[in-house]
């Protein structure tokens, strides 16, 4: 028996034996293709090939594609884990003709690959295929030349509605390589219900396609019109595991051997003996997809794929509490994949460690708030009215428990519960409005500021330059003149002033006329135009003004010099921490700079120097930065760093500093690396789950930090008497004292008791024959009042000892009684019935017994009680 791994490596083979060049998995995270959330089928990456609009040395190519559909247009997450065929993850084997072969030879190499002896071998009777219904071409080569007869042959046509909505029409997206296409399909035999594709019995688990011949004619666009590909190519897709399972003689996917590993393995892990059990399949699902993402850079986030991924891990931690997990396990399955998956598992291996403590962090985080919020949706389930959730609770439960949608709906699922889903929508719609209203202060220059024309951006070469006013703001409008005392926005033909972007702040400074002066405190871009924002000091503006623009250069270079200094942490960053560092926001201002990036963990002390270090190491070698306009395949090529998910034009500003760092920016940057002069961190931590930030200082402000913690330093030391290489130390010795003042002092205290406790010997009364101490104490400790009725009993023979004490708001109870009384008096029952009386509860052993209680103000009823209670007993 074949496994899934030589299926693999025989498919790879058996195209290459037809002059196929084997094309390596492409990333899960599509490059360049904003239409994709996904990749999600073996063609993604052959896109521009398709369409003519990229060319390779080769017109035949073969792969094996990892695949995700969760999230995006095919999202397959809700029902995985309740049918036989549904994944979030899985690999699709295919072969692909770029305006090479067609129809003829995609057929015939499937037919070869599927039912030669010396391939799969597959009998011939076992395999069905459906045509597009008008692809008469495609209907006799099956039937013709492969003598596939005409009942196993079914043509399918239009299905879904409108035109070329069809199970044999295959489109990429709503725009995109589309076409005609032949499927295969395995009869898994008579013993499992379903019937042939087209039939009603269709949907069962019977006939099950396995491979999809598409041939790609046309480029489908936005408008729905057809628009013919240059040259007609083939596009072929079979799901590994769907031949895997036909080859293993198995019907559901989860029987082959991958799953059955994984399967096993975590049934191991749970300690679950029931390998039937549908949330192991889950999981063992869910491990593929998120070890897959995280190794191709995705992180858990709160938005686009770092959601997607959060929900499928969060899915599988509550799996895993389904079946009794006490702590993180998810994780830990990573290397029994990475082996399971055989060579397609090599990317795991090389990221493992990194895959591991992702996973490791999220569910940890998770765990945190699953458990109350099951409570939460337990309780609310109980109540529940007409089978349905109240979109309130599913919100709750996303908003502070962070369930997300899917994940309660699987909970509800297995009770056969609806989400009020548009409840949800409201809820959720009414928290966006919320935020925004809060924070919609100030006017809103966005929509107002519309001026003909852009302004042109000197401020690379000068801070000071002449421009025309050409546009004037106030009060939310454009006026012709702004008077003195009024604040505005004002625009310019062009600008020295660094309009807010990429993370750096607005320039301030001054714009002059000859009788006006304009402070400008905060510099933004509206569109084509920047609005330098502030008050007119003096005199009066116009439209049309020739003025004098000169920014605040001190604070400029500041800005610049942090902005460069980001750049060096960035790249400092992956080489301590790993390529997995991705900038998830930054601010550069004056005082400055901080920095968010993916990263699961904190970052160590010995890191953070290391970091550190290199970065100063940089700025004294004074590298000479460079910058340099080119087009974007360019600077890619020159390995450039780019924001992922950032729109970036042709042209692109490179930003350099020699080998060190290379980053596409717009921002301001020192000549050279030593104007930056120093570079301290002031702060790390986290800011959301799988994402740290970083604060330094640097320069002027770096010193300026140094001095003040100089002199916490200088100031301490003088406090303690001590110089700064012997505070720890001095420290120390205070703090080894202090701890043996307070060890005497309770020594002190307990004396003390215990002289009271002689003096209370002193008032007990005699109650035939035994001597009874009943007594309110205040402010004793627990542990004195028990040497202190121990001490009692030493001292009276025969006795009976009750103390209520009071501490702050509580009380305390205890009883001792001699062990010959026991008998009679229970000190356990006494103080528990005692115990009542003060709001509390408590009970203990026969001769020594305490308890607590609340209610301070009843300790008198207590004790009168007790002393009635030892009376009647004795
Ligand atoms: N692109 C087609 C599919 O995904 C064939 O590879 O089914």
């Amino acid at each position: 028996m074949k496994t899934t791994s030589q299926i693999r490596q025989s498919f790879l083979e058996f195209f290459q034996s037809k002059g196929h060049t084997i094309v390596p998995s492409s990333s899960l995270v599509p490059e360049n293709d904003p239409t994709l959330l996904f990749t999600n089928a073996g063609m993604n990456q052959f896109k521009d090939l398709f369409l003519g609009l990229e060319k390779r040395n080769y017109t035949r190519a073969t792969s094996s594609q990892r695949c995700v559909r969760a999230g995006g247009k095919h999202n397959d997450l809700e029902n995985v884990g309740y049918t036989a065929r549904h994944h979030t993850f899985f690999e699709m084997l295919g072969n692909f003709s770029f305006g090479d072969y067609f129809k003829q030879d995609a057929i015939k190499f499937g037919w070869e690959y599927l039912t030669s002896p010396e391939w799969l071998g597959l009998p011939k009777e076992k395999l069905w295929v459906t045509v597009y219904e008008t692809d008469d071409e495609a209907y006799d080569i099956w039937h013709k030349e492969v003598g596939i007869p005409a009942e196993r042959i079914i043509r399918i046509g239009d299905n879904k509605g409108v035109p070329y909505a069809s199970d044999n029409f295959w489109q990429m997206g709503d725009t995109g390589p589309c076409g005609p296409c032949t499927e295969i399909f395995y009869d898994h035999g008579d013993h499992i219900w379903g019937g042939p594709p087209g039939s009603p019995e269709e949907d069962g688990d019977r006939y099950i396609e396995i491979w999809n011949i598409v041939f790609m004619q046309f480029n489908r666009q936005a408008d729905g019109s057809m628009e013919k590909l240059p040259k007609p190519s083939v596009d072929t897709g079979m799901g590994l595991e769907r031949i895997s399972a036909v080859l293993q003689h198995v019907n559901s996917n989860y029987e082959i051997d991958i799953f059955q590993t994984l399967i096993k393995e975590i049934a191991k892990l749970l300690n679950v003996t029931d390998l039937d059990n549908k949330s192991l399949r889950v999981i063992a699902d869910h491990i593929r997809s998120c070890s897959y993402l995280i190794a191709d850079g995705v992180v858990p986030s709160n938005e686009g794929r770092g959601y997607v991924l959060r929900r499928i891990i969060r899915r599988a931690v509550r799996h895993g509490n389904l079946l009794g997990a006490k702590s993180a396990f998810f994780y830990q399955l990573v290397p029994t994949l990475a082996k399971a998956m055989g060579q397609a598992g090599e990317v795991l291996t090389q990221k493992q460690a990194h895959i591991e403590k992702t996973l490791k962090a999220e569910e940890e985080q998770f765990a945190r708030t699953l458990d109350r919020g099951l409570v939460l949706l337990d309780e609310a389930l109980a109540k529940v009215e007409n089978n349905q959730l109240s979109g309130e609770v599913a919100f709750k439960l996303y908003d502070t428990y962070g369930f997300p949608l899917d994940l309660t709906a699987d909970v509800c699922r297995e009770r056969n519960i609806l989400i009020d889903e548009e409840g949800f929508n409201r809820e959720m719609t009414a928290q966006r409005e919320r935020a925004k209203a809060s924070s919609n202060f100030g006017v809103d220059y966005n929509n107002v500021i519309k001026v003909e024309g852009s302004t042109e951006f000197k401020g690379y070469e000068t801070t000071q330059a002449e421009a025309t006013v050409v546009g004037l703001f106030s009060n939310g409008k454009a006026v012709e003149r702004i008077h003195s005392g009024e604040s505005a926005v004002v625009i310019l033909d062009c600008t020295p002033f660094y309009g807010e972007s990429g993370g750096q702040v607005g320039d301030s400074g001054y714009i002059s006329a000859e009788l006006a002066k304009f402070r400008t405190n905060d510099t933004q871009k509206y569109g084509q135009v920047f609005g330098h924002i502030g008050v007119l000091e003096s005199g009066e503006l116009n439209v049309g003004d020739k003025v004098f623009a000169e920014v605040d250069a001190q604070r400029r270079q500041t800005i610049t010099q942090n902005h460069s200094a980001t750049h060096l942490l960035h790249s400092a960053l992956r080489q301590v921490l790993g390529d997995h560092v991705a900038q998830k926001g930054s601010l550069v201002s004056e005082q400055s700079l901080r920095f968010d990036f993916s990263q699961p963990e904190a970052i160590s002390k010995a890191q953070l120097e290391e970091i550190e270090r290199i970065i100063n190491r940089k700025i004294r070698e004074n590298i000479v930065v460079t910058t340099e306009v080119m087009d974007l395949e360019t600077a890619k090529q020159k390995g450039a760093m780019a924001l992922f998910g950032e729109k970036y034009g042709d042209k692109v500003r490179v930003v350099e500093m020699t080998e060190f760092s290379i980053e596409l920016c717009g921002g301001t940057h020192v000549k050279q690396t030593g104007e930056i002069g120093l570079f301290k961190f002031i702060s790390e931590g986290a800011v959301a789950a799988g994402v740290r930030r970083v604060e330094a200082v640097t320069g002027e402000n770096a010193i300026n930090w140094l001095h003040q913690q100089q002199q916490v330093v200088q100031q301490s030391a003088e406090l303690l008497k001590a110089d700064s290489g012997s505070l720890v130390e001095k420290i120390t010795q205070l703090q080894d004292k202090t701890k043996r003042i307070e060890k005497e002092l309770q020594q002190l205290k307990d004396k003390l008791a215990s002289q009271a406790g002689s003096e209370l010997a002193k008032q007990a009364t005699q109650i035939n024959g035994v001597s009874v101490v009943v007594q309110k104490l205040e402010g004793v400790e627990p542990k004195a009042l028990r040497t202190m009725v121990d001490d009692l009993k030493n001292q009276l023979g025969e006795a009976v000892i009750v103390f209520g004490a009071t501490a702050e708001d509580k009380v305390n109870l205890i009883v001792g009684v001699t062990q010959t009384l026991t008998t009679k008096i229970n000190a356990g029952e006494l103080v528990g019935a005692m115990a009542q009386k003060v709001g509390g509860k408590g009970g203990g052993r026969a001769d020594m017994a305490m308890a607590g209680g609340s209610e301070p103000q009843n300790l008198e009823t207590a004790l009168q009680f007790a002393q009635e209670w030892i009376q009647a007993k004795l």
